[in-house]
């Protein structure tokens, strides 16, 4: 069994905002994927040659949580860099609680949790209407702290995402990020696991060699299989030979969601094929994937972020929350309060269930010559995204520029 832990506690500290929640609903579209891949592009401008993960339906919950509070220019920033200005005014809480509640649904093969609270300061005083609407859009938690005491409310905040992480996601917070001026610190975990539909047998994984876009070569834990997945070659518009890339959606058990990578041709590097990548392009990718017979090879591979939303967000167009022109006056009377610290961190783990007791029994495919079926061969950086394939949200953003290395020693596999 293939097994996917993902989790991203996102925290807006300082000031701010709270959590999410749903029940029911009709099938919502995602309206916010523009703004995704705008993240992405700001991450990967800033990332050199780094891995990347990050969830957008996170940050855009949390965003929500935040435009509850806020009025005039300070909510029409993020209506706008979301991607609702198109809907009417308020909209947007009730089509972030359908989103959310169609990835909760009774679904038995996977997990997802969002978890939602919100800290206080104990003292001030919260307006009664925003505290219901948050407990209604996002089943936030509201608990009181003494923000004083700053590493007493660390510790706490940090055992409560450790809780809802399963133990993934440890010290995220530090008794400097807390002060006496500390009102509201919104903390917003998500937590996926999933099982791949066509899982990978552990007895077919070899060590491989990944190639890194900077040209060395790393060990990696290779799996493979050959089965029934989405498929599809696009261009990128060029005419030349490397302008064609691969997208493999491969879907976790139940259906409703999947992962899609995107490859570009071995001696081309993502960088150059990153450009691209609009959210109308997202779309073509799933609408004309084709369903049929691939030969996968995928490393095994773990990635982790922790990323400042408060630099990222800015450089999207939403900078009034952070100064101190803030105006959260829903939040509160007093005119006091803007976001002092944003903090998304995001884990995702992808491998197969056992590989660490497989041992290579030499049933694979890799020596074949013949290749039947389309080959997705990802031993160089790819693209990713881990998608609600109803609704288009994207739970999960990512590239993988280095997969899990191995020390040649370090493994029981048979080297090819
Ligand atoms: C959310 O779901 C409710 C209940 O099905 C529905 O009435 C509402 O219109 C939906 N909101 C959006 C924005 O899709
Ligand atoms: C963590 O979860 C356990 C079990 O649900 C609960 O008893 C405990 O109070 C939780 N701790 C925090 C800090 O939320």
């Amino acid at each position: 069994m293939l097994i996917l832990d993902v989790l991203s506690p996102l925290l807006l500290l300082s000031i701010l905002l709270p959590g999410y929640g749903c029940r029911a609903a009709d099938i919502p579209e995602d309206t916010t994927s523009e703004f995704s891949v705008r993240l992405y592009h700001r991450l990967q401008a800033a990332g050199g040659q780094d891995n990347i993960i990050f969830s957008p339906l996170s940050v855009a919950v949390a965003l929500g949580m935040v435009e509850l509070g806020a009025r005039g220019a300070s909510l029409e920033e993020i209506r706008q860099a979301v991607g609702f200005s198109h809907l009417l005014p308020g909209v947007e809480f009730s089509l972030l609680q359908n989103l959310t509640t169609a990835l909760t649904d009774d679904d038995t093969h996977y997990v997802i949790r969002f978890a939602n609270s919100l800290f206080l300061q104990e003292g001030v005083t919260f307006n009664p209407e925003f505290l219901h609407l948050m407990k209604k859009y996002f089943r936030a938690d509201v608990e009181t702290v003494d923000f004083s005491e700053s590493s007493a409310v660390a510790d706490q905040i940090n055992n409560w995402v450790e809780n809802h992480t399963e133990s993934k996601i440890r010290a995220l917070l530090s008794a400097e990020d807390f002060s006496s001026v500390t009102r509201l610190t919104l903390v917003n975990a998500v937590y996926f696991r999933g099982s791949w539909k066509n899982q990978f047998r552990p007895e077919n994984t070899r060590t491989f060699s990944f190639s890194k876009d900077d040209g060395s070569e790393v060990q990696t834990l290779m799996m493979y299989q050959q089965g029934d997945f989405y498929y599809g070659e696009f261009s990128d518009g060029s005419q030349e030979a490397g302008g064609v890339y691969q997208v493999l959606e491969m879907p976790y058990e139940g259906e409703d969601m999947s992962m899609m990578i995107v490859l570009p041709r071995q001696e081309v590097p993502l960088a150059s094929l990153e450009p691209i990548i609009k959210a109308p392009l997202l779309e073509e990718w799933a609408n004309n994937v084709k369903r049929q017979k691939v030969e996968v090879y995928l490393p095994r591979f773990k990635v982790e972020q922790k990323i400042d939303l408060r630099n990222t967000l800015q450089d999207l167009g939403i900078k009034n929350i952070f100064t101190n022109d803030a105006d959260l006056s829903a939040m509160t009377d007093g005119k006091d309060l803007y976001i002092g610290k944003a903090v998304q961190k995001a884990y995702l783990e992808v491998t197969e269930e056992g590989a660490e007791g497989a041992v290579g029994s030499g049933m694979i495919a890799l020596t074949r010559t013949l290749v039947l079926y389309p080959q997705v061969m990802a031993d160089h950086p790819f693209f990713f995204v881990i998608r609600n394939r109803r609704t288009g949200s994207i739970l999960f953003m990512g590239r993988v520029m280095t997969p899990e290395v191995i020390e040649p020693s370090d493994h029981d596999f048979d080297s090819m």
